[in-house]
């Protein structure tokens, strides 16, 4: 494990350890746990287990590596209390395990991938979360986590930025982003719905922008295209004017806040996660990029590419005062240390 994501794997695990206990000795499924975010809360999982806990966790992990790989970027996890299944959450889940905490993390997050697969995309998400609240409905479990996404604002009012949770949306279902910011709020409705129904403690975040280290280089997210780019002496392709603004968190704020949702948020819930400072347009993020990486690359105007959705939203940035005041979350990392953390992990991990 490179420093950089074992400093990270440490911070979280501290910051989380008071919360944590009550994951010691149970059955945690998650669905996408060989993506970003997916192969975080496994690491951390591993070191509690290792560090914290007395009595293991035990660790079902199921991902159909369309977008996620079978190497954990962060730890070679081998380890009798993690199975990982090569298995798609599209279809019914089948297991003889009393499952204690259930978190459906899988999905296509990067907008390039969801314009490539907009069946799978909506299929991951509402088939997922289907099959997922069924098999919640029988196992009973203590809290079960859906991953929506701060698309689900699609692009808001003014005066709705910062965006809070109670905000409806600004969402078109018929739009280049429909299959992912559609599928996403479907899936929030039938979370509730089996909380109504069933009393499935169902708990929902909504991610605002998560970077770090681990992001892919061929990810097609903002801050790894600019970023490996950046390292290659190219220069970084903005997309339109560029005034488009997003706040970025950086990952071990946000895996912090996903354990603190999942143990201790409320049932039938959402809650925003992510940092709400600095908004930032992203011809500017590609400015403070060029500038950390020092070698001369430059930000560069340009149309959108065709395999890239149209209808981006021009502002977006959360509201937190919720989990902030509810769950006791603050963003701790900044922009720019987040980046320049993130850009020391891609040169040593793409040897740039
Ligand atoms: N990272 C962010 O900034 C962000 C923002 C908003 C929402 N989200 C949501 O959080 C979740 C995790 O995001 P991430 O950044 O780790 O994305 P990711 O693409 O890195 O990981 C998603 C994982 O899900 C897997 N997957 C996709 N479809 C599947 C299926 N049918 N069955 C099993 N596995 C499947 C992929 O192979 C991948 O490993 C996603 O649901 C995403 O929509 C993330």
């Amino acid at each position: 494990m490179s420093k950089i994501t074992s400093r990270i794997l440490n911070t979280i695990v501290n910051d989380i350890k008071q919360e944590a206990t009550a994951l010691e000795g149970k059955i945690i499924l998650i669905s996408g746990g060989s993506g970003f975010i997916g192969s975080y809360v496994n690491a951390v999982l591993y070191l509690l287990n290792k560090k914290v806990f007395k009595n293991k966790c035990k660790v079902i992990s199921i991902d159909n590596y369309i977008t996620g790989s079978k190497k954990n970027f962060l730890l070679n996890i081998k380890d009798k209390n993690f199975q990982f299944l090569d298995g798609d959450i599209r279809l019914p889940v089948i297991t003889n395990e009393k499952v204690d905490y259930i978190i459906h993390a899988a999905g296509l997050a990067s907008p390039y991938y969801y314009k490539k697969y907009p069946l799978e995309t909506i299929e991951s998400a509402i088939l997922g979360a289907k099959n997922l609240l069924e098999l919640a409905r029988v196992t009973k479990p203590e809290s079960f986590l859906f991953f929506s996404s701060s698309e689900i604002y699609g692009d808001p009012h003014p005066e709705f930025v910062p965006t809070p949770e109670t905000y409806a949306g600004h969402v078109s279902s018929v739009g280049p982003r429909a299959c992912y910011d559609e599928s996403k709020r479907l899936a929030e409705t039938l979370c509730v719905t089996y909380h109504q129904i069933y009393k499935v403690p169902i708990k929902i975040v909504r991610p605002f922008n998560i970077y770090g280290p681990g992001m892919k280089h061929i990810d097609y997210r903002v801050v790894p295209t600019f970023i490996y780019n950046g390292l290659r002496g190219k220069d970084l392709p903005v997309h339109d004017k560029g005034v488009q603004t997003r706040t970025f968190c950086y990952i071990s704020d946000a895996i912090t806040a996903i354990f603190k949702v999942l143990i201790t948020g409320k049932k039938g819930e959402a809650y925003n996660i992510g940092n709400d400072k600095p908004e930032i347009g992203m011809f500017e993020l590609a400015q403070t990029i060029a500038e950390i990486l020092g070698n001369g690359v430059k930000p560069r105007r340009k149309n959108y590419p065709p395999n890239y959705p149209a209808g981006e939203p021009q502002r977006r940035c959360p509201d937190l005062t919720k989990i902030k005041n509810q769950l006791n979350y603050a963003p701790k990392v900044d922009l720019i240390t987040g980046l320049k953390q993130t850009i020391n992990w891609f040169r040593q991990t793409y040897g740039l």
